[in-house]
């Protein structure tokens, strides 16, 4: 991939290139494959197992094929007094989604994620990298119904 030798001319050691060949390589594919994990490594010639070790620590990295749209809502404190729980069930019966799922058509994937620092509009989620907020029962439909 052009981008990864992009991004290894850009820091001053492959090691300190391995997060963001990682993130690249994650939009490219959907996920980090073995065969992503591979192109990382052999592109910044560092080993896989340190490319796999960094990427299993970081919780944004993901070890499984995703659905095209990835649904990360909030479940923490102020989410969850605001209704974060219901959210959840209706996802669950609206779409078959649980956490760490992904729907039968591959639309979405539902992972639960810590504070956003949005709790004065909770309940909270990321859309890909589209933020909603102020969230319940009607607007999370109305805004998932926008990503086919
Ligand atoms: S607790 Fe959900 S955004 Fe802070």
């Amino acid at each position: 991939m052009k981008e990864l030798d992009t991004i290894k001319e850009k820091y001053p050691t492959t090691r300190a290139a391995i997060l963001p060949a990682l993130y690249i390589a994650q939009e490219k594919f959907g996920w980090l494959s073995p065969e992503a994990i591979e192109e990382v490594s052999s592109t910044l010639n560092v080993p896989k197992a340190l490319v796999r070790g960094v990427s299993t620590f970081y919780a944004m990295y993901k070890h499984k094929p995703m659905g095209r749209h990835l649904i990360q809502l909030c479940t923490n404190v102020s989410c969850m007094i605001f209704g974060a729980e219901t959210l959840l069930e209706l996802l669950k019966n609206k779409y078959g989604l649980e956490p760490g799922g992904t729907t039968e058509d591959g639309r979405f994937s539902l992972v639960i994620m810590e504070c956003i620092g949005a709790c004065d509009r909770a309940p909270a989620m990321l859309v890909n990298n589209d933020f909603h907020s102020n969230l319940d029962d009607n607007n999370i439909t109305e805004i998932l119904e926008k990503y086919k």
